[in-house]
């Protein structure tokens, strides 16, 4: 079976869950576990597409996380919230329940949002996507309680049924989380000037929210919508993560269609509607596919965030087997130094198996490190005053590979996936680059699983993740030198783990 992306036509893309066959879906399940760069330890869609994180909580004695799932095709069509859970956040089981588009709040999608524990109940809210007759977009911010029983209760009235004065109908991703004696709310926002915004409502009881107004977290415009806005506590301090659109490049630069971005607060005051003393607007990942992190404040005081690894509007070369993207690994953020560190959480090293150590000096030369399987962790350790590349995933003829140049005098890293395998999103540049400060000790930890990459600088300082998509025979691990290098590092296999 193919899946050409024409084919899927807005009525294709909007026809209700029920009316697939079974067979079609058995089908695509079939081709889709048969599909070359399925992932072994990330999370992605048994079928179809997955975008957003949504939901990411601890109820229960486990970790919940769901994701905007459209399981029909590797397309963006009627969203529903797929469902995992675990209790260690590296194996994730599927679990049944799910949030569908079945009400008249959600019709045309249950869209992005996130989740609360409140007593003995987990509280979501999400928006539902509902378009008129017309094919008027209206966005309902609607809610649901999942119990111990694992039972889901969608709450019949809509918590919020339209924008506030002066905001269009791009209005989504509310992002609910305890807040003094009651709760708030965050909305990603458009106002009707055309300017993204994130807003904010009150509740003292979850179900009646009042508008207080637009955030204030930064002196620039953010472009012309923001997604997915996120306010986490990280070692003391508010971290606003959020997706702005239409940015414009004087203000951050960025490379791929729209950044994830971040600011740190001192405080957040809402007598004032400020997060007090923002830092200057960054990018959360300076790789190629980050977009929509959630970030959870977890009952054992870590901040847990989660990444889609996708982007809208690009076709990824997976489209044609009827899968399309996936999650990142569960990285736990703090901040040292004023600096925004993200790294995959502590469990992640139980994934390890068959640990290698290797050291080398090179001249000018190319060096095989090892053959590696395409599931694997790297950690290579590069001390100050040297420059070199290292080459992961290269094919026999050393064509092939995804490169990783490094400069520690200038503290510059270019991640280049132009010759990494399929190509894809070229429109967007093959490279990246990365900046550490300069003359200082380097190390690497990337993780590579099938077509995933995961690369953590000095221990989570900057993050470039990125999708690529190698050929079978690239497995070959090169490190070179246009002059002396010395390098040390341990290699290990990752477990792998079933899909969902
Ligand atoms: C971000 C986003 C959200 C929306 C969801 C729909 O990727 O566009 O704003 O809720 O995806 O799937």
């Amino acid at each position: 079976m193919n899946y050409p992306v024409e084919q899927w036509t807005t009525e294709l893309r909007y026809k209700k869950y029920q009316e697939w066959p079974a067979s079609y879906v058995a089908a695509l399940k079939e081709d889709v576990e048969t599909a070359p760069w399925r992932l072994n330890y990330h999370i992605q869609p048994e079928t179809g597409l997955l975008n957003d994180p949504n939901g990411f909580s601890y109820f229960n004695g486990k970790w919940h996380l769901f994701y905007q799932a459209y399981p029909f095709g590797p397309v963006h069509g009627v969203k529903s919230w797929a469902h995992l859970t675990s209790t260690d956040l590296i194996h994730w089981q599927k679990d049944e329940v799910s949030l569908l588009p079945d009400s008249s709040l959600d019709s045309h999608g249950v869209y992005s949002g996130s989740a609360l524990t409140v007593g003995d109940e987990l509280f979501i809210m999400y928006t539902g996507n509902v378009r008129d007759k017309r094919w008027q977009r209206q966005s309902i911010q609607a809610g649901a309680w999942l119990t111990k029983e694992n039972e889901l209760k969608k709450i019949p009235q809509a918590l919020i049924s339209q924008p506030p004065a002066g905001y269009t109908a791009e209005f989504r991703d509310p992002q609910v989380f305890a807040y003094g004696e009651g709760y708030l709310m965050l909305i990603g926002a458009q106002d009707t000037r055309l300017q993204g915004q994130v807003v904010v409502y009150e509740s003292s009881d979850l179900l009646t929210w009042h508008y207080r107004g637009a955030l204030h977290y930064t002196e620039e415009q953010m472009g012309f919508m923001v997604e997915c806005p996120n306010l986490v506590e990280v070692d003391g301090q508010p971290v606003m993560l959020f997706c702005p659109q239409g940015l414009d490049k004087k203000i951050l630069e960025y490379e791929t269609i729209y950044p994830n971005t971040y600011v740190i607060g001192a405080a957040l005051n809402m007598d004032t509607i400020r997060l007090e003393q923002p830092t200057p607007l960054q990018n959360l990942d300076d790789g190629f596919d980050v977009y929509a992190t959630q970030a959870l404040k977890a009952p054992d005081g870590r901040a847990l965030a989660v990444s889609w690894v996708g982007l809208p509007e690009i076709d990824y070369p997976s489209f044609t087997d009827g899968w399309a993207h996936c999650l990142s690994l569960v990285k736990e953020l703090r901040i040292k130094e004023g600096h925004l560190y993200q790294y995959p959480v502590v469990e992640t090293k139980e994934l390890r198996h068959n640990e290698r150590h290797f050291k080398g000096k090179l001249a000018n030369q190319t060096k095989l490190i090892s053959k590696t399987s395409q599931s694997f962790e790297l950690e290579l350790n590069i001390s100050r005053q040297q420059r070199g590349k290292l080459r992961l995933l290269a094919d026999p003829a050393k064509e092939s590979y995804l490169e990783i140049s490094f400069n520690t005098f200038s503290g510059k890293i270019e991640i280049d996936r132009t010759n990494a395998g399929q190509p894809f999103a070229e429109d967007y540049g093959t490279v990246r680059q990365s900046l550490i400060p300069e003359n200082e000790d380097l190390t690497f930890n990337i993780f590579v699983d099938q077509s995933i990459c995961e690369i953590f600088i000095n221990k989570g300082l900057k993050v470039c993740t990125l999708r690529f998509f190698p050929a079978e025979d690239q497995k070959n691990l090169l490190i070179l030198s246009e002059e002396g290098l010395t390098y040390e590092g341990k290699l290990w296999d990752l477990n792998t783990l079933p899909s969902e």
